[in-house]
């Protein structure tokens, strides 16, 4: 092989190698962003949290949270970890395991829908595209068997 044809295959080599690795990293997952970021994610947790303070039933697995002030803030920032780090956003969630903080609970499978439905209605009221508020929907209804126990 005579030097050109050496410098050819080396720069071709190189590209086949740079576009693999594009292939294999996926399209990146742009959940995060289409949901509106870490500001929504807050506002969203903020009223989530306010709807199931709102339900008697759901408020009543609570009662250790939301009596103390410290303790639901700790809830509500794990919360917005975990729904920052679930759409593919920058967070590491850094509370504890979902079974074993929720299996102890028992919390039955209408509960579990119910606080997805109210998490539904509240994404619905500050992301006007259905598509992105059902693929986020979905991730968290992944979470069921880590949260409903029988
Ligand atoms: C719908 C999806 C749910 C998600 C994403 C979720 C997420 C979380 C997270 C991140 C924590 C904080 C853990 C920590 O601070 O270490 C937590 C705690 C808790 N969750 Fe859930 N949860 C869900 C559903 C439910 C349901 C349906 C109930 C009850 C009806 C419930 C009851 C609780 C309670 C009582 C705690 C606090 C436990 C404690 O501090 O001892 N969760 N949840």
């Amino acid at each position: 092989m005579n030097f050109k044809i050496k410098i050819i295959v080396a720069i071709l080599s190189g590209v086949m190698i740079v576009s693999s690795s594009c292939n294999t990293n996926q399209a990146p997952d742009n959940l995060f962003q289409e949901l509106g970021g870490l500001d929504t994610l807050e506002l969203v947790v903020d009223t989530w949290i306010d709807s199931l303070q709102s339900d008697v039933l759901i408020s009543s697995y609570f009662s250790n949270v939301f009596n103390d002030s410290i303790a639901t803030l700790n809830f509500r920032n794990h919360v917005v970890e975990q729904f920052c780090s679930l759409s593919g956003g920058p967070c590491v969630y850094k509370g504890r395991d979902m079974q074993l903080v929720h299996h102890p609970l028992h919390i039955q499978p209408e509960d579990f829908e119910k606080s997805v439905n109210y998490l539904r209605n509240v994404l619905n009221m500050y992301i006007a595209d259905e598509s992105i508020v059902l693929n986020f929907i979905v991730r968290v209804q992944l979470l069921e068997p880590a949260i409903v126990n029988l």
